[in-house]
This record gives structure tokens, sequence and C-alpha cells, in this order.
């Protein structure tokens, strides 16, 4: 159920090691590409994986559910205007299986999901479902976009069981195309386990944000600063930037917060330090900007260097460096835009980063793409340095 950045990886990892896979999703465009072998997603790989499971039959993709031994939800978690979790994507799902589901059955959800989804899931199988006997399963999927088709085999997996028997019948199945170990808990532990992994890299990288923004204002250089103590044998600071972007880290903390309101204190200041880095850096450009008039009594012209949310990638899913540069923009300041790994984005002309470094009077880093690392930078430039790209550090 759902053949996105997730689901259809899976589907089609699973065709080709052998399994009969029937691949649904409610976009009838999606269905229709697969069918044909085709990808409407991007992810190096995926579309040899996709091609030889369709060829081979084994891999048919439809609008609707069918029986099915195992059955697997990786449908979207997103959240709502007020950053609680909204699972309605998985309720739908599951109500689409109810009458699919027999005794004997196994279902499992992949969706990285609030705690106690998958009791959820379980109850709406149980109250309106025929099957008495069925195994429901917790197991988070935790790939690198980009190196999936590799990661969906290599990586360690957790499965959390609603039941101890549920768990030992799913750690045989991924161990029948999984590399890596399979580990086994309860389901709850699973949930919590996916989301601490991703509240963990937030909090580390809202350390560094913060480090970042007090050195700056005691006038000191942060990535000299990092680099120094990382130099101690148990500190490893992570780099700051922009903020936090794409569509996990920025997002799957906030199941923790919903739930566990003010015992999730840590937790819910990193989502804040790291959702005010890109405010801070608006500041901080709108501050040179004027400057810079006052100094050369004409409007300056300010390069935005990068766009996507982390490097070397053209992933622009909730990008901070995005934010920043329309942002920038609205306020009338005059922008050139530089994405390398872009060729166009609706609303915004981009413009190739040597050009803009030649043109523009403020060269503002936001992404440490490898382009801008040794670029030759006029000595007349003024540059921010957000991500460190520039830094000898
Ligand atoms: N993409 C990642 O790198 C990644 C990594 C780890 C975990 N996750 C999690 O996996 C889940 C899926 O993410 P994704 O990136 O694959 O999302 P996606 O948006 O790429 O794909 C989800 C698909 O599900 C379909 N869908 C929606 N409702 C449906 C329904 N009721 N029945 C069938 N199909 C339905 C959508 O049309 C879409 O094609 C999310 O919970 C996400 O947080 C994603």
């Amino acid at each position: 159920m759902g053949l996105g950045y997730i689901g259809l990886p899976t589907a089609a990892l699973l065709a080709t090691k052998g399994y009969k896979v029937h691949g649904v999703d409610v976009k009838a465009d999606v269905v229709e590409t697969i069918n044909k072998g085709e990808i409407h997603i991007i992810e190096p790989e995926l579309d040899a994986f996709v091609k030889s499971a369709v060829q081979s039959g084994n891999l048919k993709a439809s609008l609707k559910p069918d029986y099915a031994d195992i059955f697997m939800i990786s449908v979207p978690t997103p959240i709502d205007n007020e950053n609680n979790p909204d699972i309605t994507y998985v309720i739908e799902a599951t109500n689409a299986i109810v009458p699919y589901v027999k005794d004997y059955n196994t279902v499992i959800l992949e969706s990285t999901s609030p705690v106690g989804t998958t009791e959820i899931i379980a109850n709406i199988l149980k109250e309106k479902g025929s099957a008495k006997d069925f195994y429901v399963c917790y197991t988070p999927e935790r790939v690198l976009p980009g190196q999936t088709m590799r990661e969906l085999v290599e990586n360690d997996r957790i499965v959390g069981g609603l039941t101890p028997e549920a768990a030992k019948r799913v750690q045989k199945f991924y161990k029948t195309f999984v590399h890596g170990e399979v580990l086994v808990t309860n389901c709850r532990t699973a949930e919590m386990s996916k989301l601490t992994e991703n509240a963990c890299r937030d909090v580390n990288i809202a350390f560094a944000n913060e480090l970042s923004i007090l050195c700056d204002k005691f006038g000191i250089n942060v990535w000299e600063l990092i680099s120094l103590a990382n130099r101690h044998p148990r500190i490893n600071i992570l780099k700051p930037g922009s903020g936090v972007g794409g569509h996990c880290i920025a997002i799957d903390p906030w199941f923790i917060v919903a739930e566990g309101k003010e015992d999730a204190k840590i937790i819910r200041t990193a989502r804040e330090i790291n959702n005010r880095k890109p405010l801070w850096v608006i500041e901080k450009v709108e501050k040179t900007v004027k400057e810079f008039k006052q100094k050369n009594k004409k409007e300056p012209l300010v390069a935005c260097m990068g766009i996507a949310f982390k490097p070397d990638i053209d992933d622009l899913r909730e990008s901070p460096s995005l934010h920043i540069t329309k942002d920038l923009i609205k306020k009338g300041i005059n922008v050139l835009v530089v994405e390398p790994n872009v060729k166009k984005y609706p609303g915004l002309s981009l413009t190739e980063y040597t050009e803009a470094i030649a043109k523009a009077d403020i060269i503002l880093f936001l992404v440490s793409h490898k382009q801008f690392k040794d670029v030759a930078i006029p000595a007349d430039k003024t540059v921010i340095d957000i991500c460190g790209v520039r830094s000898k550090y």
C-alpha cells in the first residue's frame, strides 16, 4: 500500500527476489507508469529494478488491494499546521485492506508513525474485518534517499511485533531480502526507535546551530571552534547550516512532542532552534544589505548559493535555504538564485554559479555543494558563509 520513495523500491526489490507483488497506490498516473515498467520518482538503480520486476510478471500495480499473505503499508505520515501527526493515510490504507485480510495473514506498517499507531491499525482490522487471527508488526524504514536500493538490503532493521509471534514471523520474512541484522522488539519500542533516530539528529544539529548563533554574537569563528572542540576524544559536534530540511528530520520529532507534551523539552527546543535558524540568516542578510547600501550608496545584488535541503542533492522538500531565498526576494532584496543540482524551479530563475559570483556584491553560501568549495571569489565581494563551505577548518 503506497508506491512512493519507500513503497516502490521495496515492492520492486521483493519482486526481483521472486515474491509476487501486488502494488497499490491511490494515484492513477503512478499505477500506469509502474505497469509500463517505468518510474515516477528519482532514485538511482530503481528504474532497472522496476523494469525487471514488471517484465518478470512479479510486480503489478493497481488502484485496488487484493488478497495477499503479507500486506505492507508505506503511505505518507505528514504533520498538520499545528505540528500534530496526521495518520489519515495510514487509516485509509488500513480500511482499504480490511476486506482482504484473512486469518493467518500478516500486516506490516512501514510508515514513520506516532507511538500507538500499530495498535490503532490492529484494532481497525479486528473491529471491521472478518479475520480473527492475524499478525501485525511495525517495521520502520531508515534508508538514505539516493542510496535506497543498497540500504534496503544492507541496513539493520527493527521489527516491532504487536505480539512476539508476529515479530518472529516478520523477522523471518525480512531475513529473506535483508543482509543487515533484523532485530526484534515490541511495536511501541519500534515506533519510538524510528522517531528517536530522527530526533537525535535534530537535537545534535540544533546544538551546532545554536553554537553558530552564539559564536556570531561573541565574534568567534564557529568552524574553528568546532574543529578544536572535536579534538576531544569523546566529542563530535556536527556542522551548523541554514536550518533543517527534508521530509523526515524536520517533521518526525514533532510526533514525539505532540504526545510527550511538556515532557519532550529538548526535542521541542531542538525543533524550535532549527526552525529559527533560517530567520536568523534572513536577519543577518538584511543587516549586511543595509550596511552595503550605507557604504556604497546603491542596492546590492545577493547571490543565494544553494536552495536544496542538503549538499549535492536536488531535493528541495522543506528546504530552509529555499525558504531563505524566497523570503529575501519577498523583502525586495535583489537576488540571484543558484542551485547546480536543479535545472529549473517554478517561479524562480536560476543563475549558473560562476556567473552569480561574478555579478553579485554579496555571496550568501547556504548549502555546502561541492562546486562551491574551491571556486574563486574576487576580494571585493562580501561573503556570508552559513554552511562553512569556504571554511578551512
Ligand atoms: N522517503 C524516505 O526517505 C523515507 C525514509 C524513511 C521513512 N519514510 C517514511 O515512509 C513513509 C512513506 O514515505 P514516502 O517517502 O515513500 O512517501 P511518498 O509520498 O513518496 O509515497 C507514498 C505513496 O502512498 C500513496 N498513498 C497515499 N494514500 C494511499 C492509500 N490510502 N493507499 C495506497 N497508496 C496511498 C501516495 O499516492 C504515494 O504515492 C512515510 O511515513 C515516511 O515518513 C520515508
